[in-house]
């Protein structure tokens, strides 16, 4: 989708719909009065006549109003102005890009960015209807037969009332921010793809193709590689399944030549059964997505290469399947991961942990400034924090703060839980070093305290995004997240230094 800064006054804007906000009050104001105005009063007998009411969440499609050269207005209620903050900001915009799917034009013109957000300035604005455009028209049909393609939203104007150099900057706010949607989509794409087709060589193709795209460079060490590194952990999950297990690592040098990376780990389960240790057949379906992480680090790497982002970044992603074979895991297999720890598996649907374990032990190889993880691990997170937030951890205070605060920013936000000490001896093993689960109380924490054991020697954060990463039921659907925090992230780090 194309995203630019509109350039004429809204009679003259000829888009195929103009999207334009109706604040609760006595008057009109903004874009509104103007094409009231122009239209001889038409938004005002509507609204009288009771078609169109300035609640939030309220929209009325408009047809051949006299004075504007667009063919139609789509009115959006947007509630009192002095309420108006991010998040009703946000489902205002994915209301009004809803509606827009089901009008079925092409192009629009959004009047909506010109409204006043509490503590939000333009080039929020901007950013989020880029974000929620892209992401409202996003459809996964490339596995449906049928011919009949529905219209696709291809190009929006963004209206602004800034002038001068602001102007220019906002300019350079819509490709950053179309880049990161780029980069949510390919994400989706990648978590919207079924296990028989997104399986473990599946993504590892998909980071060679990504190398052939853009300056990144990319290796792909086999099970046999892996087994020579010792990487047990990882490897015992794959033996479960046909599919031959991957360690992918992406690299993409935008920063000073030897500046130390940052490493993204994401987790990369094609497919979770649970292995023996099966998972119930309702909603099975579900654990395609279990790879999700690892789409973020792929949707991450895209969008900051694409924005040529001065950083250097690494993507570590392990990537297998989950699956109850014959030389699968039994539940009181001892394994021995990279480092040397031992695990006992209690249980082998916590499986996504014994991959990550390996990847963050041979994330050390690449030195880094900092440590991410990404993964759908913990059915725990969704108990705790539903699907709004993703959980933070990790063992530097410094560096969630900055998470958080980019995760507010890019409204892709997270909740810090307590990963302290008293919380390890719940995955003690009287046989093994530590024990792959810690029983059924604060599943999320001691899941991250499993994962701590193998982040000592780095900086290092972690993100469940079992809750965030799709939305379920009938409509299910990746979401891209948490790739516009991460990128974020990195924004705020390389504007920083
Ligand atoms: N991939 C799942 C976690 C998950 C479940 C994410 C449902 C999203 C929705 C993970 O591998 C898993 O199975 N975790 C277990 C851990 C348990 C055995 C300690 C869980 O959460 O039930
Ligand atoms: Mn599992
Ligand atoms: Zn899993």
């Amino acid at each position: 989708m194309k995203f630019s800064l509109a350039t004429k006054p809204i009679t003259e804007d000829n888009a195929q719909c103009l999207i334009i906000p109706l604040l609760s009050g006595k008057q009109l104001s903004g874009a509104a009065s103007l094409a009231d105005k122009a239209s001889k009063g038409a938004i005002t007998a509507a609204i009288k006549a009771g078609d169109i009411s300035t609640s939030r969440g309220k929209t009325l499609l408009l047809r051949s109003l006299k004075g504007l050269a667009s063919e139609r207005v789509l009115l959006v209620g947007c509630g009192k102005a002095d309420e108006l903050d991010a998040t009703r900001f946000v489902a205002i915009l994915n209301t009004a890009g809803k509606a827009l799917k089901s009008i079925g034009c092409s192009a629009a013109s959004c009047y909506l960015t010109e409204l006043d957000v509490k503590n939000c300035d333009t080039s929020w604005n901007i950013s989020q209807a880029v974000q929620s455009f892209s992401s409202t028209s996003y459809q996964f049909n490339e596995l449906k037969s049928g011919k009949k393609k529905p219209v696709k939203l291809k190009k929006i104007t963004l209206s602004t009332t800034a002038s001068g150099a602001e102007r220019k900057s906002l300019k350079g706010i819509i490709d950053t921010h179309a880049a990161i949607a780029s980069g949510v989509e390919l994400a989706r794409n990648l978590g919207n793809r079924p296990g028989n087709i997104c399986t473990p060589t599946y993504l590892a193709e998909q980071a060679k193709q990504l190398a052939t795209e853009l300056p990144i460079k990319v290796t792909v060490l086999t099970e046999a590689q892996m087994a020579k590194l010792k990487m047990d952990s990882l490897l015992s999950v794959g033996r479960g399944s046909r599919e031959p297990s991957k360690l992918i690592s992406m690299e993409y040098k935008g920063g000073v030549k030897g500046a130390k990376p940052v490493v993204l780990v994401g987790k990369g389960v094609t497919f979770d059964a649970g292995g023996i240790s099966l998972k119930p057949a309702g909603g099975m379906e579900e654990m395609k997505y279990d790879m999700c992480g690892a789409a973020s680090v792929f949707g991450t790497l895209q969008a900051a290469a694409a924005a040529k982002l001065p950083i250097n970044l690494v993507g570590i992603i392990p990537t297998v399947e989950n699956m109850p074979d014959g030389l699968a895991n039994k539940p009181g297999d001892v394994v021995t991961s990279m480092s040397g720890t031992t695990i006992e598996i209690i249980n082998t649907d916590a499986e996504g942990r014994l991959i990550l374990a390996d990847a963050l032990t041979y994330a050390e190889r690449f030195k880094p400034e900092l440590v991410i993880d990404i993964a759908t691990l913990t059915g725990a997170c969704i108990v705790a924090l539903g699907g709004h937030l993703t959980a933070l951890l990790g063992n530097d205070q410094p560096l969630i703060d900055e998470l958080l605060l980019a995760g507010e920013r890019s409204h892709d936000r997270a909740w810090q839980l307590p990963l302290l000490e008293e919380y390890q001896q719940q995955i003690k093993s009287n046989t093994a070093d530590i024990a792959n689960v810690g029983g059924r109380a604060a599943g999320t924490v001691t899941a991250a305290c499993f994962l701590s054991r193998f982040a000592e020697d780095y900086r290092w954060a972690h993100l469940d995004i079992a809750g965030t990463a799709w939305k379920s039921g009938s409509d299910k659907n990746a979401t891209g997240r948490p790739v516009p925090l991460l990128m974020q992230f990195l924004i705020n780090r390389s504007q920083s230094k």
